[in-house]
């Protein structure tokens, strides 16, 4: 099996919409997102994350099939809710780099793609940006949800090697549609982060209430 990876940036990019939005709702279907999406909504939605000039995907492509993507746009061109820990502690948005999915094919896997994804986003933030961060959000769920898969496993330790750290009580909220569960449901997504500069982590993203709002 032989993928290629690509990053793709500028007027190509709604060229990747279709394929994008039928993995997020094939990946993301799937525990931990549990995510109930559909295709009229998702293409919306990617069509104005693509309105950012600044706006990379990555494409793992097995010939012509795009199996995989990994998405990244200036964070001052995230939504307002993503946004909205790092603005109300006085930080500009303009420091950050905001990593948004990667959604890979479970076929694909374990053969260094995703680590790809991270590589070349990076790669990506540095030479688009002068953001000294790189900041991602995933979604928190319960140990005891009884949805857990038994062979579920957690992304801390694939994300520690990448370079990026918890930001704990730094979350956002978000609500989407699960299966079977009619209306939409708020959840939370914790944030990490990673220096792309060397720069200390600033204070006011550290030491955070743990608690919900
Ligand atoms: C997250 C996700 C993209 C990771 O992709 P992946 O391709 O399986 O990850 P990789 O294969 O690159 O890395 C997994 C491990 O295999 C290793 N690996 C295996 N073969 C490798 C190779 N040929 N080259 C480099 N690394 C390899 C990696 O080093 C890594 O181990 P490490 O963390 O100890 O270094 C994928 O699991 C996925 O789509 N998950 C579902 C959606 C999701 O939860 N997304 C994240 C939130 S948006």
């Amino acid at each position: 099996m032989s993928v290629t990876i690509e990053t793709i940036t500028g007027e190509r990019l709604l060229s990747v919409v279709p394929d994008l939005a039928r993995l997020r709702i094939t990946v993301f279907r799937e525990w931990p997102y549990l995510y109930d999406g559909n295709l009229a909504y998702e293409e919306d939605y990617l069509h104005a994350y693509m309105q950012s000039p600044e706006t990379a995907v990555v494409v793992a492509k097995d010939s012509d099939r795009v199996v995989g993507a990994s998405t990244c746009l200036p964070l001052k061109d995230e939504m307002a809710c993503i946004r909205a820990p790092f603005e109300e502690r006085g930080l500009s948005a303009s420091d950050f780099f905001y990593f948004g999915e990667s959604v890979l094919l479970e076929s694909y896997r374990g053969q260094g793609i995703g680590v790809r994804f991270f590589e070349e986003r990076e790669r990506h933030a540095r030479s688009a940006s002068q953001a000294s961060f790189a900041v991602f959000c995933a979604v928190r769920r319960w140990k005891t949800d009884p949805r857990r898969p038994d062979d579920a496993h957690s992304l801390a330790d694939f994300w520690g090697k990448r370079g990026f750290s918890p930001l704990p009580g730094l979350f956002c909220h978000m609500s989407w549609k699960e299966p079977g569960i009619p209306g939409q449901r708020d959840h939370l997504l914790d944030f990490h982060i990673k220096p792309l500069r060397g720069d200390p982590i600033p204070e006011a993203l550290l030491h955070n209430n743990q608690d919900e709002d």
